[in-house]
């Protein structure tokens, strides 16, 4: 791929861009496609705009049919997709798009991540944020029969109903989780033989493991170590006994904190919504497209999400810095946990992940103190992430359990929460107050004591919480920011060029 020939047209293309920098107006549709799709091997010639402007393309681009969109037919299975259930999905009235149900339900990432504020009416929109109730994902679950195509019209539809949260300041997340995962494993590794070893990363507890006289973890009837708990496996040994390498991973994407990186989730979302595969040379969803979506086209798109902006709080008044305590008091911070430090300000894309190494096969570093991410630079030669998490997984009570029985949940992030609802996993919480209320419900719930001690303020306590929480902002969207971003790079590499 010409590359630098890229780069000067796309200097050329971008020009305009600085005179009309207000209404945003740059068809990006264009660019990377045709001879200019970025392979992995793009990747070191390409600038960080370039790559976040590729990025920000494969969010917001319809993907065609003709591109891979869809999987192949459904009837018969597609030989090539054994193993997984891409490939078999059908299409509602055989339309050859939506299905909703477990997939097809979109054509771009940005119809389900465009709702920056809810806060006032009508809402504001932007590249990255969350989506609204009918943004809400159906996953179909175990015991579901979904088929739309069938004479008699029976259909039992049961599965997962998930609301999409926005992708700001997902590079800091990414960071900490990575961090933390290096501090588990190290854990892991040093654990003496024949003892219990607790476990900590960032001052969070993730319980403890023990280990045998020969040094194996020992683990239960499940398989899953003994004391460990809130990453998504805890299980060290896979069931055919081979290393688990997702053992004590913290995985801080997705509603369960299932997904250790923006590009582990990006896979599957690309998968999932779109019948986009990341399968070079291949064609496993049998739709007669290979290549559908480069490895490093997959690789900026993980850039552009993970260099997203950040979400920012507002000068609280004296009503909210009451609040502010109050969250302190009442047990609420045990697992919103303010703000956490990371150790270096680089965050080091990667592929492909290595889930218990994630220094490995870095492809890209972006400092995350630089805009427009501007997280603060801590003391320790790193940033300081006010998350209001804990990067964990909790069980939220029978109420907030899912089809299968499962309440486990990743602490959700309260930055931003001033603009984001509905609120919950689900979104069935319209009201910051409501969501409070229902994920401490169960005497079950982990949340239940900070739950309670919120139910037992008074009224006017209970209302500087919730203006402190209206403090907690999103940004305005990814889109204008990185345009003017890219504006000033092109600038500069003109300037550079010109000398
Ligand atoms: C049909 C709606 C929909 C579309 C389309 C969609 N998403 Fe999402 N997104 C969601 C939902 C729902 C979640 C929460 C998923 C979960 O809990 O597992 C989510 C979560 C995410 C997250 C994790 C955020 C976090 O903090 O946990 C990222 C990153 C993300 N999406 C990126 C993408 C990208 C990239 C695309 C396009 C390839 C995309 N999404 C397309 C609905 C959507
Ligand atoms: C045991 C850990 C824990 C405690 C304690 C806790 N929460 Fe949560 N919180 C969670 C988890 C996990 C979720 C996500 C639930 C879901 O996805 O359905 C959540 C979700 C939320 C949400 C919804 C956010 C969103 O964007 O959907 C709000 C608001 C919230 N918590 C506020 C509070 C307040 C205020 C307190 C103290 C009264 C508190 N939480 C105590 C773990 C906790």
């Amino acid at each position: 791929m010409k590359l630098r020939t890229f780069s000067a047209a796309c200097s050329f293309a971008l020009l305009p861009m600085l005179a009309t920098a207000g209404d945003n107006k740059i068809d990006i549709g264009q660019l990377y496609t045709g001879e200019f799709r970025v392979e992995h091997s793009d990747l070191a010639n390409m600038t960080l705009a370039e790559k976040r402007l590729a990025g920000m393309r494969m969010f917001t681009n319809p993907f065609l049919k003709s591109q891979g969109f869809g999987d192949g037919d459904d009837n018969p299975p597609s030989p090539s997709a054994t193993g997984n259930h891409e490939g078999e999905r059908g299409t509602l009235q055989g339309n050859g798009s939506f299905q909703r149900i477990n997939g097809l339900d979109a054509q771009t990432c940005l119809e389900c991540h465009s709702v920056i504020s809810r806060r006032k009416v009508p809402f504001t929109t932007g590249i990255g944020g969350v989506g609204g109730i009918n943004n809400t994902v159906l996953g179909a679950g175990g015991a579901t029969l979904v088929d739309l195509k069938s004479t008699d019209k029976k259909t039992n539809v049961n599965g997962r109903v998930i609301n999409p949260p926005f992708i700001f300041g997902a590079g800091g997340i990414e960071l900490l989780a990575n961090e933390m995962t290096i501090a588990l494993q190290k854990q892991l590794a040093a654990a003496p033989a024949g003892a219990t070893t607790a476990l900590f990363a960032k001052g969070v507890s993730f319980g403890s493991i023990t280990k045998d006289a020969f040094g194996e973890v020992v683990v239960d009837a499940d398989g899953n170590a003994v004391g460990a708990e809130g990453t998504f496996r805890l299980n060290p040994r896979n069931a055919d006994g081979s290393h688990n390498e997702d053992f004590l991973v913290v995985a801080p994407f997705g509603r369960k904190g299932d997904a250790k990186s923006t590009r582990d989730f990006d896979i599957g979302a690309l998968s999932f919504h779109f019948g986009m595969r990341v399968d070079e040379g291949l064609d496993h969803d049998n739709d007669g497209v290979v290549n559908e979506v480069l490895d490093g086209e997959l690789s900026v798109l993980s850039v552009f999400v993970g260099t997203a902006q950040t979400p920012f709080a507002k000068a609280p008044d004296a009503e909210a810095v009451r609040g502010r305590h109050l969250i302190n008091e009442i047990g609420c911070t045990g697992c919103h946990i303010p703000s956490m430090e990371t150790n270096t300000k680089h965050l080091g894309f990667r592929a492909p992940d290595v889930a218990n190494d994630p220094t490995a096969n870095v492809h890209t570093y972006v400092n995350l103190a630089r805009a427009p991410m501007s997280f603060e630079k801590n003391e320790i030669g790193g940033v300081t992430v006010e998350l209001f998490a804990d990067l964990k997984r909790h069980y939220m009570g029978a109420n907030l359990e899912e089809f299968n029985g499962d309440g486990m949940f990743t602490t959700m992030r309260l930055w931003g929460v001033a603009d984001t609802a509905p609120y919950l996993h689900d979104g069935r919480a319209f009201t910051i107050k409501d969501a409070i209320q229902t994920h401490g419900l169960d005497p079950a719930s982990e949340a239940f004591t900070a739950v309670s001690n919120f139910n037992n303020l008074s009224e006017d306590d209970q209302n500087a919480l919730l203006a402190f929480l209206d403090t907690l902002r999103s940004p305005n969207g990814t889109f204008p920011r990185l345009l003017n971003h890219v504006a000033n790079e092109v600038a500069l590499e003109q300037g550079v060029t010109a000398n």
